[in-house]
C-alpha cells in the first residue's frame, strides 16, 4: 500500500511503501535507522540486517543526504518516538541520489541559510513553522466562514495609499503612477457596504528601511471589515478570532509545536476575553516601569510594547492612541478630539504589535477634512473611498492581523524571516 508517512497509523503491523527523502541516518554493524521525511512528516525507518540482507543494509549504510526513493517496510507502533511509529523496512528503491547537500544537521550561520532558504525548507524545523503558518491559515478561513464573513479580494495594484506615503513601492501602470498595496483596508470597506461581513486575505508591501525582527518588505494581512461594527464590538471579534486560531494551532499542530519546543502552557492561556489598556495608562505605566524618554503623543517601540505585554499572559489591546501618530481614517473619541478608537492588539512574550484596527470615520464632512488635513486628494485618488460615506453611511469597523508575526509568536520562533516560505527583506530579494 502507498501512503503518506501522516497516515500511517492506519496501516499498523501492515507493509506500507512511502516516497521519501533521506533527512538523516546512523548506523551500526548491524542496524540503520534512517530518518525519513515526505512532507507530510518524518519517521524514523529501521533497517535491520539480519531480516534484510547484505545487499540491502549495505545499500541503507551509503545513502546519502536528501536521496529520493521509495522505501518499502511494516508500520510498528513505537511510544518512544515523536509520531509514535515506525517503520521496520524491508526494501529501498533509491529514485535519485542527491550529492553534497549544504544544510547538514551541524549549526550553520543565519546568512549561510538564507541563502539556501530553497533547500532551508525542507528542515524539521522550517517544515513544522510552515504546517502552523497553514494550519492558521486554514482556521482563519474557518473563523470567518462560520461568522458570516464573506471573502473579498481587494487589488494589489492601486492608486491610493491607506497607510502614509512613505512606505510605497511604486510602479508605472501603463502613464500612471501606481503602488504596491501595504493594506486591502480602503477597498474592504467598500466591500463591507456591499457584503456586510468580509475579510481579505493577501500580501501587502512596504518599503520600510527597518531591519527588524517584526519586519517584513512582503508580508501577508488578514483584513475583516464589518458594517455597523462599533469600536468595542470590533475588539470582540478580534479576541475571539486571535483565541480561535491558537486553540486550532493547539489542537491540530502538536507534533510541529513539540517539534520547535514551544512552551504550550503559555498557549493554553489565550482565550477571550483579551485586557485591554489605554494609550494613556500605557504611558502611565510607562513611567512607572523607568520609560522616562517616552512622552504622551509618541508611538511605541519594541521596547515600550514589550514592557507593557510583559504585564500579561494573554495579548493586550492598547486603546484610544493620539490622533497625530494614526491614520486619516480613524473615528474621533467622541468625547475628547485628541485621541482615536482604534486598538493595536500586542503579543506576548515580546512578539509586538500583530493587529492594528480602529472605528472609521463614516462621516463625510468629517472625512474630507481628515483628507485635506493629510495633504490627499479628495478630487481623483480618495473620490471613490469618499463616495462610500454619501448613500447610507453607517458606523464600521475593521482591522488588520499580520500573519508572519502572529505565526513567529505562536511558534515562538524568534524572526519573522523563518515564518514566510520566501522572505523579502532589506538587502534580500533572492532566493
Ligand atoms: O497596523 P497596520 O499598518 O494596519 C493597517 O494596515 C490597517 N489598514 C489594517 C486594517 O485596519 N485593515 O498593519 C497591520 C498589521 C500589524 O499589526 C502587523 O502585525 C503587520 O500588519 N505588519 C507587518 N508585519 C510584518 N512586516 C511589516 N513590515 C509589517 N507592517 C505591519
Ligand atoms: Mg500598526
Amino acid at each position: 500500500m502507498k501512503t503518506t508517512i501522516n497516515q500511517v497509523h492506519k496501516y499498523v503491523d501492515q507493509t506500507v511503501t512511502l516516497g521519501a527523502w533521506l533527512a538523516n541516518k546512523r548506523s551500526s554493524g548491524k542496524i540503520a535507522f534512517l530518518q525519513l521525511r515526505d512532507g507530510s512528516g518524518f519517521i524514523q525507518g529501521v533497517v535491520v540486517k539480519e531480516e534484510v540482507g547484505e545487499e540491502v543494509f549495505q545499500l541503507a549504510k551509503g545513502l546519502t543526504q536528501e536521496t529520493s526513493m521509495y522505501v518499502t517496510g511494516v508500520v510498528r507502533k513505537d511510544e518512544r518516538s515523536p509520531l509514535g511509529y515506525e517503520l521496520n523496512v524491508t526494501g529501498i528503491k533509491v529514485l535519485h541520489e542527491s550529492v553534497d547537500f549544504p544544510i547538514t544537521p551541524k549549526e550553520h550561520g543565519t546568512e549561510f541559510l538564507m541563502d539556501n532558504r530553497h533547500l532551508w525548507l525542507r528542515s524539521r524545523r522550517q517544515h513544522a513553522v510552515m504546517k502552523i503558518r497553514n494550519e492558521i491559515i486554514r482556521a482563519t478561513y474557518e473563523f470567518f466562514n462560520e461568522n458570516g464573513f464573506a471573502k473579498v479580494d481587494p487589488p494589489i495594484l492601486t492608486g491610493s495609499a491607506p497607510e502614509g506615503t512613505s512606505e510605497l513601492f511604486a510602479t508605472k501602470y501603463f502613464d500612471e503612477d501606481a503602488y504596491l498595496s501595504q493594506s486591502g483596508q480602503l477597498y474592504m470597506e467598500a466591500a463591507a457596504m456591499a457584503l456586510g461581513k468580509v475579510f481579505s486575505f493577501g500580501p501587502t508591501f512596504r518599503a520600510e528601511k527597518s531591519k527588524t525582527r517584526r519586519h517584513l518588505i512582503e508580508f501577508w494581512m488578514i483584513e475583516p471589515e464589518m458594517a455597523f461594527v462599533e469600536f468595542e464590538e470590533n475588539l470582540e471579534v478580534q479576541e475571539q478570532y486571535v483565541s480561535y486560531i491558537v486553540q486550532s494551532v493547539l489542537k491540530n499542530c502538536q507534533l510541529e509545536l513539540k517539534t520547535l519546543g514551544r512552551d504550550i502552557s503559555k498557549l493554553e492561556k489565550i482565550t477571550a476575553p483579551f485586557p485591554r489598556i489605554s494609550y494613556d495608562d500605557a504611558i502611565k505605566f510607562l513611567h512607572e516601569k523607568g520609560f522616562e524618554d517616552i512622552q504622551w503623543g509618541d508611538d511605541f517601540g519594541a521596547p515600550h510594547e514589550t514592557a507593557i505585554a510583559e504585564s500579561f499572559e494573554k495579548p493586550v489591546f492598547i486603546t484610544h492612541y493620539p490622533v497625530g501618530i494614526k491614520p486619516f481614517y480613524m473615528q474621533p473619541h467622541p468625547e475628547r478630539d485628541d485621541v482615536v478608537l482604534c486598538a493595536d492588539l500586542i503579543a506576548p512574550e515580546g512578539y509586538g504589535e500583530i493587529i492594528g484596527g480602529s472605528e472609521r470615520i463614516h462621516d463625510m464632512k468629517l472625512l474630507e477634512e481628515k483628507l485635506k488635513e493629510h495633504g490627499l486628494d479628495a478630487t481623483h485618488a480618495y473620490k471613490w473611498y469618499l463616495e462610500l460615506r454619501q448613500y447610507g453611511s453607517v458606523p464600521h469597523s475593521g482591522f488588520g492581523l499580520g500573519l508572519e508575526r502572529t505565526v513567529a509568536w505562536i511558534s515562538g520562533v524568534e524572526h519573522v524571516r523563518e515564518t514566510i516560505p520566501f522572505p523579502r527583506l532589506l538587502n534580500r530579494l533572492y532566493p
